[in-house]
């Protein structure tokens, strides 16, 4: 090995101090070295002011922000009202949602002590809260500056709570950009009255004749259900919909298949296009904007309101299954289902699906209820030209004289073919788009739930 001068120089320091005795004194420091040529010049250092820009400019976060006014996900009131709920923000606010996906949350049910069932798909009490805003979606903003600060909070398939995770959506078009919608935009859960578990929904498609609640048996350990104003799978139906999953389907006449739709298609491709009016983008919004069904390639000839094959004539047919199946559900000609023509957001309880069947339903049952839907208060919100139907339930709260009158009220016993059937039109209508997402899921659950009837 040959060795340069410096190398040398540092062996024969490294030498001396191995043989140099520890007691020997430290002489005087020598004379200070001639200064050494100046180093080459380090590489610019990013701008911070540039990496920012990246995001913060007038056609990036600004116009988004603008955009994103527009989208109820922004706007909308829930965020707000259920904070500090820890079972409703890991839909509704951000840093719940954050919390659930990051902790891979079951969807599932657990035995608790006292033998019954309830869903593990909560957030904790210190995270229930924050409105839904850009982090909620894109979780990883403000921690490198970079690009890679746009991925999405989760894009994973999504267990289904509706099913206690059993059933699993996995939308794979667009690299699972579907899922991050799913993750909230999905039923939840029914629960067995006896057990708390989640309802058997195959057990009750498989046995349409059997009896879900019987009202002259109101504590019978057979019922699986007791009906009420809100017996309902609340209202992120689109996700159980368009993944052709979260129906009572029963056997009939028409096979549960899926629109082309849920394989090729993706939430963003018609909800996400270019901002037409107050939709596209980040609005979120789809109403009112037909454009983006030819964007991307899909449909070859221009989609208008006026488009019979592809939209007024699949959207009249399911309008006309709803009603059809709605007109079905009636016991001693008393309508089951609550009507609500209310459209003005002062009066609260607006209907978010007025229009889209006849007679206004909203998915709701047409059961007393002293504050949601009680026929001596007047508003517009209780329509129905007959019923409502006796609660079995009634609250503790209640006068008297409610009770009383509650009494007065025909009784709702229900079978499997009606619960699933209600089950069914709730999915149909809150999916908003008549038939749109996934016409052939929803034609065949609303057509065999009809025949059941
Ligand atoms: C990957 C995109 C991205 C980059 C890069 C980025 N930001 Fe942001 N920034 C955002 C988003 C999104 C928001 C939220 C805007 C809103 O809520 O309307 C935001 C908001 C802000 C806010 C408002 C306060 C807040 O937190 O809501 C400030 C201040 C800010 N950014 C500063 C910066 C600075 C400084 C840089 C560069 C060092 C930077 N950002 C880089 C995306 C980015
Ligand atoms: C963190 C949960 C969450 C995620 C993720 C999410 N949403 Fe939402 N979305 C909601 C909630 C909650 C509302 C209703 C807010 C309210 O009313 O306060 C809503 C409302 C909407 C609405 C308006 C519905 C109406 O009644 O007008 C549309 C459209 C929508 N979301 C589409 C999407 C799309 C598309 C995606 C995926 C890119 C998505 N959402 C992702 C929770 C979510
Ligand atoms: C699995 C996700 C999920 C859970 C859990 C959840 N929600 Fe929602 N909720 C949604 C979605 C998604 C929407 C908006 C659907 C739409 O407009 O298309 C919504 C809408 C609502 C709305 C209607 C807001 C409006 O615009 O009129 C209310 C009220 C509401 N939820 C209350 C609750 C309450 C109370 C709980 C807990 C008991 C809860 N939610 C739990 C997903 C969820
Ligand atoms: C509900 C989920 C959600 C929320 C909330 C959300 N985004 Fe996005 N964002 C997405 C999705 C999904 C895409 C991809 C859109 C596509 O593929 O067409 C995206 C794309 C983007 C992009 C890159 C593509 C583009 O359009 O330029 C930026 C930048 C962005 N979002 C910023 C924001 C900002 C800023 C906010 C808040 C004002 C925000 N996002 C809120 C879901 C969300
Ligand atoms: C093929 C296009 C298409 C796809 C894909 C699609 N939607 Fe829609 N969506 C629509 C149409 C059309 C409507 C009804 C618009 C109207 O009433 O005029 C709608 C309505 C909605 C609404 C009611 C609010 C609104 O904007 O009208 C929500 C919420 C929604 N979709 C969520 C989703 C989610 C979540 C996904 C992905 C799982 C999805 N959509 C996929 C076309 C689509």
């Amino acid at each position: 090995m040959k060795l340069n001068n410096f190398s040398r120089l540092v062996l024969f320091a490294f030498l001396i101090m191995c043989i140099a005795p520890s007691c020997v004194k430290e002489g005087p420091m020598g004379l200070q070295g001639e200064t050494g040529a100046a180093g080459k010049d380090g590489k610019d250092g990013k701008d911070a002011n540039q990496t920012c820009k990246m995001c913060h400019a007038a056609g990036e976060v600004d116009l988004i922000s603008t955009q994103f006014q527009l989208s109820k996900h922004k706007y909308g009131l829930a965020a707000f009202e259920e904070a500090g709920n820890t079972g409703c923000t890991p839909c509704h606010a951000q840093e719940a949602f954050k919390d659930v996906v990051a902790r891979n949350v079951s969807s599932g049910f657990t035995k608790g002590s006292n033998g019954r069932f309830t869903l593990d798909y909560a957030t904790t009490a210190d995270k229930a809260y924050g409105e839904i805003g850009c982090s909620t979606c894109h979780s990883a903003l403000h921690t490198t500056y970079g690009t890679s600060d746009l991925v999405f909070t989760t894009v994973k398939p999504v267990p289904m709570v509706m099913w206690g995770g059993k059933k699993i959506i996995d939308l794979k078009a667009d690299g699972g950009k579907s899922n991050l919608c799913v993750k909230c935009h999905q039923p939840r859960p029914q629960t067995n009255l006896q057990t708390g578990d989640s309802q058997d929904y195959a057990a009750i498609a498989a046995n349409p004749t059997g009896i879900a609640y019987d009202a002259n048996a109101n504590t019978a350990t057979t019922n699986i259900v007791r009906p009420s104003y809100r017996m309902h799978i609340h209202y992120g139906a689109v996700g159980g919909v368009y993944a052709g999953m979260g129906g009572v389907e029963f056997s009939g006449t028409l096979p549960y298949t899926n629109s082309a739709h849920t394989t090729v298609a993706s939430c963003t491709d018609c909800h996400m296009g270019a901002v037409v009016g107050r939709a596209g983008g980040h609005t979120f919004a789809a109403k009112g904007n037909l454009t983006t069904c030819n964007a991307a390639g899909c449909h070859t000839t221009a989609v208008t309101s006026a488009s019979t094959t592809l939209w007024a004539t699949p959207r009249a047919e399911i309008k006309k299954l709803l009603d059809d199946l709605a007109a079905k559900l009636t016991v001693g000609g008393v309508e089951i289902l609550n009507r609500n023509a209310n459209t003005n957001e002062t009066l609260g309880g607006v209907n978010l699906w007025a229009g889209l069947t006849t007679k206004n339903y909203d998915g709701y049952l047409n059961v007393y209820d002293v504050t949601l839907n009680n026929p001596t208060l007047g508003s517009a919100l209780y329509v129905n030209t007959t019923g409502p139907f006796q609660n079995p339930s009634p609250g503790s709260t209640w006068t008297a004289e409610q009770k009383a009158f509650n009494l007065t009220l025909p009784k709702l016993s229900l079978t499997n073919a009606q619960y699933g059937a209600i089950i069914n039109f709730q999915l149909c209508l809150r999916d908003y788009s008549l038939g749109i997402h996934n016409y052939a899921y929803t034609k065949a659950l609303l057509t065999n739930s009809i025949a059941k009837l």
